[in-house]
């Protein structure tokens, strides 16, 4: 089977002797995020205390996973490493790219006519490196990885926010860029800022139609979309317990709702039950040994507030049913509250799709719950009004759901669609009939987002995010403010009828199971295999190596653009249409800094070619000074580059012939990419030099050349006019970090290392 059982047993063989040391150091119980973050620190055993939100620790991730949008650059980077294979276990997943429009057939081979180069490109490098690769229709990254690979106080990180669904097994699995993974993949430690901790105490036991959903659409109407910033959020309580393991994932997986790292759950018997129903005794049997290891201690739990930073207490008994949105997951209304505030702020109540799935809700409980909704609604003869979309999260999911009639259920609808087993709708990949003409109505989904444009790219869609059994009585009233608890609805003889509340099944008693779940198993020894890029495609691009430093201060360099403010990565890389080039440097190059506002007249994508005195647009400004041999310079404001953690925010300006970003502050994600690329990230050491950047300087680097930690940079200045001026420079390398631009980036230097 796909998971790597002598990895998880590694794992376990040093917990204890982890956990006892870090017990040691800070002298008093843990807490369950503690304990596996102290057992999977690159250094072993723990000789220190890590200060939240404020020590950077360099962790040993034991798992890597990534979808098809963001594997496809982490692996053209990773082919550049001069590994033979990758350093932990990995799998790449075949999820994004897929669209969907009509049904999961056709649907699939058109994404497979569309993206086949993108496809296989992923196979075969997979299949070299000794990466597990899930081909298209195979299942959601996450839902995959949850019944193939999370393992209890396991550590994961993956190119993808909602990695954080593994908590629901008891993992720390965070989301991150694919530089990240690379670096974990060639066998580099992965840091991250010790995080706070916020602990939610469950107590009592879900009822009637609330469902786990709720309990993170309670969360996040708590926390709001920041609340969780640095933060791992750890569930404990009897509640805790008394919720499915699936049911567990759905709450962790939106955790990336509230910004936070991750969220997590101690390992106890919904867990033992997922992982036998998936085939995965021996992990029981490894886990149940360490058990103690896998959960927080009894103390922690007993007196939460002197542990965590922040501690929120849900009573499972009184939660209540919840729809949120429009536009943002932590606009939380309680069902009940629908029908007046869907009026006092003009929401669409007619609801023309409603949609079951994606990573979040598609699981085996999550459908039986449904389709009892479904079931209950036949057969007191209620036709649904809605059209129904079905995402399932796996193919073994699907192949079980379909074999125990409940696609069947339904297909009772007059309008379901039972799309590919992929990301679809959930990812924007929707091809929705009459989207274009933006008209203003209302959608009701069980997926973790609903900002603007996310479903069907109409910006007038208002996304309503529910549990898959409230989608179900939604979709059948065809009413946003439709109450289940207390509504009732005319069935085919015009008697009035009340919907039962939800049933579902935990697990399949008849367990689960597929004829081709989709795996493709590594190569044992794949050394022969030859990676094939078309030389013309322009989806895909082998790349080159950075050029090393040469050792000489640069000089001549010319201002590219002066930012003006807000600069984040997507001003930096653009996201949208630019997502088909993310395996193409130059051609995704096009994109770099054409959102980011010019200080010189403030337009944005319009810079001053110095070499001919005319305006054009960055990219191409770039190439004309790369293509003249002279270096070019970006210069930013605050926090310039905060946002998602994609490395092409920092690939394509160093493709592109920048050698230096000058900032008044970084976002540290990106400093940090821009150092790995082999760049120089510096700041204004005084902020006010910003204002003596004129459009037209040049400058030189005039003490480059002795590079060194915690010594500043000096930059000359050579105004239009001639006239010259110093200002200093700081910088946060490391002696490591500088190697990295000696050498032309981290990747250059652990090829040479392997060399
Ligand atoms: Fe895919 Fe949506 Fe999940 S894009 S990975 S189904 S959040």
């Amino acid at each position: 089977m796909a998971f790597d059982i002598e990895m998880i047993k590694a794992v376990y063989s040093v917990m204890g002797e982890r956990v006892e040391a870090a017990r040691k150091i800070l002298n008093r119980p843990l807490t369950l995020t503690e304990k596996i973050l102290y057992s999977h620190l690159e250094q072993g055993s723990t000789t220190e205390e890590f200060i939240r939100s404020k020590s950077y620790v360099d962790f040993k991730p034991d798992r890597v996973a990534m979808q098809d949008a963001t594997a496809q650059m982490a692996l053209l980077q990773f082919m550049q490493a001069g590994k033979k294979k990758v350093a932990v276990p990995s799998t790449a997943h075949a999820d994004h790219l897929i669209q969907a429009k009509i049904g999961a057939d056709k649907d699939l081979q058109e994404s497979l006519n569309k993206n086949n180069e993108v496809f296989n490109f992923l196979s075969s490098v997979c299949n070299k490196y000794g990466i597990g690769f899930w081909k298209p229709g195979s299942g959601i990254i996450h839902q995959v990885v949850l019944e193939n690979y999370a393992f209890p106080g396991g550590m994961m990180i993956g190119t993808d926010s909602h990695t954080v669904n593994a908590g629901g097994l008891g993992m720390i699995a965070v989301g991150v860029g694919g530089a990240d993974a690379v670096d974990v993949m060639a066998g580099m430690p992965w840091e991250l800022k010790f995080p706070k901790l916020i602990g939610v105490k469950l107590t009592g036991r879900l009822n009637g139609w609330t469902s786990a959903k709720d309990v993170i659409l309670k969360v996040a109407g708590i926390l709001t979309v920041k609340g969780g910033t640095g933060a791992v959020v750890e569930y404990f309580g009897e509640g805790a317990k008394n919720l499915s393991c699936t049911g567990k994932g759905t709450i962790c997986n939106m955790g990336a709702e509230i910004g936070a790292t991750t969220s997590t759950f101690g390992y106890d018997d919904s867990m033992r039950r997922y992982l036998k129903a998936t085939g995965r005794e021996d992990v029981v049997a490894l886990a149940d040994e360490v058990a103690e290891h896998l959960t927080g201690d009894d103390e922690v739990y007993a007196d939460p507030k002197k542990y965590f930073d922040q501690v929120i207490e849900i009573n499972l008994d009184e939660l209540t049913p919840h729809l949120n949105g429009p536009f943002t997951p932590d606009l939380a209304t309680p069902v009940s509250e629908m029908k007046e505030k869907a009026a006092a702020n003009d929401w669409p109540t007619d609801i023309e799709w409603a949609l079951i799935g994606s990573c979040t809700n598609s699981s085996y409980e999550d459908l039986t719950r449904a389709a009892s909704i479904v079931e209950d609604a036949f057969n007191k003869g209620v036709k649904p009004v809605s059209k129904l979309g079905i995402n399932p999260g796996s193919e073994q999911v699907r192949y079980t759901a379909e074999r125990d009639g409940l696609l069947d259920t339904f297909k009772k609808f007059p309008s379901v669609t039972i799309f590919t087993n992929a990301c679809g709708p959930c990812i924007g990949q929707w091809d929705r009939a009459g989207a274009e003409k933006k008209e203003k109505n209302s959608i009701v989904h069980s997926f973790n987002r609903n900002f603007s444009k996310r479903a069907d790219g109409n910006p007038n869609t208002h996304a309503f995010v529910t549990s898959p059994e409230m989608v179900a009585a939604v979709a059948i009233s065809g009413k946003l403010d439709f109450n289940p608890i207390t509504d009732t609805l005319t069935n085919e003889k015009g008697e009035q009828v009340k919907l039962a509340e939800p049933t579902g099944i935990e697990l399949p008693t008849k367990g689960f199971a597929y004829e081709d779940n989709g795996f493709q198993a590594p190569a044992e020894d794949g050394s022969s295999i030859v990676i094939k890029v078309a030389p013309d495609s322009n989806r895909l691009q082998l790349l080159e190596p950075f050029a090393p430093w040469n050792g000489e201060n640069i000089t001549g360099a010319k201002l590219l653009i002066k930012a003006f403010g807000k600069c984040t990565t997507d001003h930096i890389s653009m996201a949208g249409p630019w997502l088909r080039f993310r395996g193409h440097l130059d051609n995704i190059s096009d994109n770099c800094l054409i959102g980011a506002e010019n200080a010189f007249g403030g337009a944005t994508n319009e810079v001053t070619n110095q070499l001919t005195g005319e305006k054009g647009p960055v990219p191409a400004t770039a190439r004309a000074y790369k293509a003249a041999g002279i270096p070019s310079v970006v210069v930013g404001d605050h926090n310039y580059g905060e946002g998602s953690s994609r490395e092409h925010a920092a690939m394509e300006p160093r493709h592109l012939g920048v050698v230096a970003v000058i900032v008044k502050s970084f976002a540290r994600i990106h400093e940090t990419n821009l150092k790995k690329q082999g760049m120089l990230g510096l700041t204004f050491a005084n902020e006010s030099d910003y204002d003596k950047i004129q459009e037209a300087d040049t400058f030189n680097f005039i003490d480059l050349k002795d590079f060194a930690p915690d010594k500043q940079l000096t930059l000359e200045l050579v105004h239009a006019d001639g006239s010259k001026e110093q200002i200093k420079l700081n910088h946060t390398y490391n002696d490591q970090q500088i190697g990295w631009f000696r050498e032309g980036s981290a990747l250059n230097m652990i090829k040479k290392a392997n060399a």
